[in-house]
């Protein structure tokens, strides 16, 4: 059963494919309104078509790998379909590499630091502007070295040379987000590549913020630009339906034992001894996510039809939108590149109004404008740090006053992130909830709503306002 798509798509009609779109979501006074997700950095809604495809299948469902009945062979044969399907998306060669399904990123980065045998004495390279997830799985296996950051947050590429040249001997892998999720910021993967590879030193793509935006093709290993290892999360990618995906080199992963071992990873168990199955099965513990992958590959097939030169192209034309308007706004500070045309970042935009406290600016958004954005430190707070400039005696008095109870918050930005399918219009609505925020007092503000402890988050103190999902009927 291969994935197909019920009817043709455009880009331009791509939001009536959203699922959720109109959904509308209480206010301060109780009041419905449509929502507004610039939050898509975070996790993208899913689309019809990956619904549809999902319900298509879900009929023939059944456990792959393990039965003989005519489902599980069905179902054996459509989760090896879409594997293939989503390494050829990338530019992964079937018979080199290794698709390996599991829950996200964060899950695959963990992974690949297990499975990359480290020794004592080995250091990974990466970035001051890693995620946390491709940053600490690497502090426990190796010595982390990293590459700095200049003014506006965009990676030192000389530094970064400086360092492989300095530490080439002892590092054992470069690992590089394909793209910031706190400015935006793209980085050249291949050129990286290119530079690691003089060395012998295999790279890393974490691609969790870069592959829903532009296409990432590994290239083939003998380019001297390929990229050994990626990183990626279907729910990033309009699929979150709980699959992440490893792709490397098929060698890699048929050394040594797996992280996880039980059902599925073995050829051979006797009371005393194990074989372990061949890559990719040694890697995917237990059963699989199968639903989460169809769902993933199915999402890949629509950006493949939209085409992501198109998709590009439309968010880039949402972010010299929202630069506009955003200059004219007093107080707010971009942080990041704030040049139009600028094709080396994504929709992805922290920011801050002066005066106003990123959290409280979150929640006005959310309850005064209906608008989904996020704040904080985006699970990347050495780079916020490096950002806000916080040096270490800041950090020290930041880190007393939590334990003291003395703040509540870390330091950060507020971010809005697009997806394919937001509007100039939505961006309107943003601006002028910005303004309405500006034509108070932070102090007003900070009376209309109240600190939820276990929302983590403020709502609003109006007596109009409740905060309950509709029954799912
Ligand atoms: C650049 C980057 N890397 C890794 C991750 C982790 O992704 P996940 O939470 O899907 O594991 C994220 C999530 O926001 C991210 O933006």
């Amino acid at each position: 059963m291969s994935i197909r798509l019920h009817r043709r798509l455009s880009l331009s009609t791509i939001r009536r494919q959203v699922v959720g779109i109109n959904q509308k979501v209480p206010i301060y006074n109780g009041q419905r309104i449509p929502y507004v997700n610039f939050d898509n950095a975070a996790s993208t809604p899913t689309l019809k078509p990956v619904l549809e495809s999902i319900l298509d299948f879900l009929p023939w469902y059944s456990g792959v790998h393990r039965g003989s009945g005519y489902k599980s062979v069905i179902s054996t044969a459509t989760y090896d379909a879409a594997r293939i399907q989503i390494a050829q998306f990338f530019g992964a060669d079937p018979d080199y590499h290794v698709v390996i399904f599991g829950k996200n990123t964060t899950e695959a980065i963990n992974l690949l630091a297990d499975r990359l045998q480290f020794e004592p004495g080995d250091m990974v390279l990466t970035t001051l502007m890693e995620h946390h997830s491709n940053d600490l799985p690497w502090r426990r296996v190796a010595k982390v070295v990293r590459a700095e950051v200049d003014a506006k947050g965009a990676l030192d590429e000389q530094d970064l040379e400086k360092k492989l040249t300095l530490y080439h001997r002892r590092i054992k892998l470069v690992a590089i987000s394909g793209a910031s999720n706190v400015t935006g910021w793209i980085n050249d993967i291949h050129r990286i590549a290119a530079l690691a590879h003089n060395y012998g030193i295999p790279i890393m793509v974490d691609g969790a913020q870069l592959a829903p935006h532009r296409a990432i093709n590994l290239l083939p290993p003998s380019d001297p630009a390929h990229v050994d290892f990626l990183a990626i999360s279907g729910h990033k990618l309009y699929a979150p339906f709980g699959t992440g995906v490893l792709i490397g080199p098929r060698p890699v992963f048929e050394r040594g034992s797996p992280r996880y071992v039980g059902g599925g990873t073995v050829s051979l168990v006797t009371p005393l001894g194990v074989e372990w199955a061949t890559p990719p099965a040694k890697d995917e513990a237990g059963s699989p996510n199968v639903i989460g992958v169809i769902a993933l590959a199915t999402a890949l097939t629509v950006l493949e039809e939209l085409g992501l030169d198109k998709i590009e192209h439309h968010e880039q034309s949402l972010i010299d939108y929202a630069l506009g308007k955003f200059g004219r706004i007093p107080g707010l500070k971009i942080y990041g590149s704030t040049q139009p045309q600028d094709v080396n970042r994504l929709g992805v935009m922290s920011f801050e109004l002066e005066g106003y406290h990123h959290v409280l600016v979150a929640g006005l958004l959310a309850f005064y404008g209906g608008i989904g954005v996020r704040s904080g430190c985006f699970c990347a707070q050495p780079y916020i740090q490096r950002l806000l400039g916080l040096d270490g005696t800041a950090l020290a008095r930041l880190r007393h006053d939590l334990y003291t109870g003395k703040a509540r918050h870390l330091p950060g930005l507020v971010r809005i992130s697009f997806g394919m399918y937001n509007s100039p219009e939505e961006l309107d609505r943003l601006v002028e909830a910005l303004q309405v925020i500006l034509s108070y007092s932070p102090r007003y503000w900070q009376e209309q709503l109240v600190w939820d402890d276990s929302l983590e988050c403020y709502i609003p103190r109006d007596k109009r306002f409740t905060l309950g999902i509709e029954p799912i009927s």
